[in-house]
C-alpha cells in the first residue's frame, strides 16, 4: 500500500482529463484576465491592514523592505509556478503538479493543505470585509451591533453575505467573475495611486529617522512558547523586535499581502493560451504588487511616526492623522471594494483545487460536475462558499489567520522542488517558460520558503500538524480506494 502511494498522473493524462465534455471548463481568459485577476486577490488585507501591525511591532519605517524580502522570496516561488503553469495548464494548481511529479499521496497532501489555505484566507477577508463595513457604517452613524458585524462577532452576518454574494458570482461564470474583478480592480488601484500621490506630498524626512529602529529584546508572548516562533523554540536564536531581524521576521508577516499570484495558475484550464499567458499573468501581477507595495509603505511611514500608525486601518489613519479626513474615507471604500474581489478570488481558487481533486475521484465525483449552461463546477464552488461563509460566521479566525501563511508556504516549497524534479524526470515535456539556473533556483527558493515558515508561531506549526493529521487518514479511509489510479481507470506513470 505504502508504494502505492506514490502512483504519478503523468503529465499527458492531466491534460487529457481536461477534454472529457463533462469535465470541460470554457477556455475565456486572455493574459490580461490572469493579471487581473492576479491583482485582485494579491492586493487586500496584507498592504490595507499589516503595513501598520509590522511596522508598528517588527520593522518601523522599514517595513518597506519587510514587503521587499517577502516579494524576492515569492518572485523565486513565482518562476517556478510559471514554469509548471506552462508545462501543465490543467485547473488545481499545486495539487495538479504534485501528482504530476511526486505521486497521489504528496498530491492529496498538497490539495489538502490549499483547501486549508484558500477556504481559509477566504473566510479570514469575509471578516476583514465586515470589519471594513461596519467602519464605514459608523462614520454615518448607522453601525451594526459587534455581535452581528465587525471582526468580533459572534454570528458575523455581513461576513456572510459577502461569502455567498460572491459564490453566486462564481456560479455565473468565470467571464462574468473576471469583469466584477476588473471593476473592483481598477477601483484597488486608483486607492492605492491616490495614497502614493497625495500622501507624497505629506511626507516628513524625520519620520524616516532611524529607518531601521534599533534592536529590542522580543515581548514576552502571552501564549508563552505557543507564541513564540518555532525557529526560536528549536535554535534559541531570536528572530527579535526592530533591527534587521524584526524586518525579517515582518516579511514572514507581511508574506500574506502576497498570497495570490498562485491562484492565477489554478485558473489554467480557463484560459485561450496558457502556455504564454500563465507566467505573464503570474509574474506580471506579482511585479505590479511588490512596487506597489513598496511605495504606498514608504509613503504612509512616511505620513506619520510608526510608533502611531493605525493596526487596523493604517492607511486610512495617516490620511485621518494629517486632517485628510475625506480621503481617508475614500480609501476605506477602496478597501472595502479590494476585500470583495480577494475573497471571490480565493473562492475561485478553492474550487478549482476540489474539482481537480474529485475530477480523479480522490473526493466524490459527483462533485466535478460542470454546469450545462454557465460551464463552471456549481456544485463544488456552492459548497465551498457555504463552507467559507460558515467558516466566517462563527469561528475565531484571528488565531487561525496564520494557518493561511504556513499552508501557503508549504505549497511553494513543495511546487519549488517539484519543478526541479519534473526537469529530470520528464526532460522531453514542453515548457514555454523554463526557469533560469534550474540547478540552484528552486533550492534557494525553497528553502526560503522553510525558513519564512520557521518564523511563524509554535501553535500554527501544531494546527498545520493536527489539520494534515487528518487529511493522511481521510487519504486512506476514502481517497486511496477511490482514486482513478485505484479502480484501473488510470495507470499510474510510474
Ligand atoms: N494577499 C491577499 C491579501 O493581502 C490575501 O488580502
Amino acid at each position: 500500500m505504502a508504494a502505492n502511494t506514490r502512483r504519478v498522473k503523468s503529465v499527458e493524462d492531466s491534460i487529457r482529463d481536461t477534454d472529457e465534455p463533462e469535465h470541460r471548463l470554457k477556455k475565456n481568459l486572455s493574459g490580461l484576465d490572469l493579471t487581473v485577476f492576479g491583482v485582485g486577490v494579491i492586493i487586500g488585507t496584507g498592504i490595507f491592514v499589516l503595513t501598520g501591525v509590522v511596522a508598528r511591532n517588527q520593522a518601523g519605517p522599514a517595513v518597506a523592505l519587510s514587503f521587499v524580502v517577502a516579494g524576492v522570496v515569492c518572485g523565486l516561488a513565482a518562476l517556478c509556478y510559471a514554469e509548471f503553469a506552462s508545462t501543465v495548464p490543467v485547473a488545481g494548481s499545486a495539487y495538479t503538479f504534485s501528482y504530476a511529479t511526486f505521486g497521489e499521496f504528496v498530491a492529496w497532501i498538497i490539495g489538502w493543505d490549499l483547501v486549508l489555505e484558500l477556504a481559509l484566507g477566504a473566510a479570514t477577508v469575509s471578516v476583514g470585509w465586515s470589519g471594513y463595513l461596519n467602519q464605514l457604517l459608523d462614520d454615518v452613524g448607522l453601525a451594526l451591533p459587534t455581535s452581528i458585524a465587525g471582526e468580533t462577532a459572534r454570528f458575523n452576518i455581513p461576513a456572510v453575505l459577502i461569502a455567498l454574494a460572491m459564490t453566486a458570482v462564481l456560479v455565473l461564470g468565470i467571464k462574468l467573475s473576471s469583469r466584477v474583478t476588473a471593476v473592483i480592480v481598477a477601483i484597488k488601484l486608483a486607492v492605492v495611486a491616490l495614497v502614493i500621490v497625495v500622501g507624497l506630498f505629506y511626507v516628513a524626512a524625520e519620520n524616516y529617522s532611524p529607518f531601521v529602529p534599533p534592536a529590542e529584546p522580543p515581548a514576552e508572548g502571552e501564549g508563552g512558547w505557543l507564541d513564540t516562533p518555532l525557529i526560536s523554540l528549536l535554535t534559541g536564536f531570536s528572530p527579535g523586535t526592530f533591527g534587521w531581524g524584526g524586518v525579517l521576521a515582518g516579511a514572514a508577516v507581511v508574506f500574506f499581502a502576497f498570497i495570490g499570484f498562485d491562484i492565477v495558475a489554478t485558473a489554467a484550464e480557463e484560459t485561450r493560451n496558457p502556455a504564454r499567458d500563465l507566467p505573464r499573468g503570474i509574474i506580471g501581477s506579482l511585479v505590479i504588487c511588490t512596487g506597489l507595495y513598496v511605495a504606498v509603505s514608504l509613503v504612509v511611514v512616511g505620513m506619520q511616526p510608526y510608533t502611531e500608525l493605525s493596526e487596523s486601518a493604517p492607511l486610512a489613519g495617516a490620511f485621518a492623522a494629517n486632517g485628510l479626513t475625506f480621503f481617508s474615507t475614500v480609501i476605506s471604500l477602496g478597501a472595502l471594494a479590494g476585500l470583495t474581489s480577494v475573497v471571490m478570488i480565493l473562492m475561485l481558487g478553492q474550487s478549482r483545487v476540489l474539482f481537480a481533486m474529485s475530477r480523479d475521484h480522490l473526493l466524490p465525483p459527483a462533485l466535478a460536475k460542470v454546469h450545462p449552461r454557465y460551464g463552471t463546477p456549481y456544485r463544488i464552488t456552492i459548497g465551498t462558499g457555504v463552507f467559507v461563509a460558515f467558516l466566517a460566521a462563527v469561528v475565531p479566525l484571528e488565531e487561525l489567520a496564520v494557518l493561511v501563511n504556513i499552508g501557503t508556504l508549504f505549497a511553494f516549497f513543495l511546487v519549488s522542488i517539484g519543478v526541479w524534479w519534473l526537469r529530470r524526470t520528464r526532460p522531453d515535456l514542453q515548457r514555454s517558460f523554463r526557469v533560469p539556473f534550474i540547478n540552484v533556483l528552486p533550492w534557494v527558493s525553497a528553502a526560503a520558503c522553510l525558513w519564512l515558515m520557521a518564523n511563524l508561531p509554535t501553535e500554527a506549526w501544531l494546527r498545520f500538524g493536527l489539520w494534515m493529521a487528518l487529511g493522511v487518514g481521510l487519504y486512506f479511509v476514502y481517497s486511496h480506494r477511490h482514486s482513478r489510479m485505484a479502480t484501473g481507470e488510470r495507470r499510474p506513470a510510474g
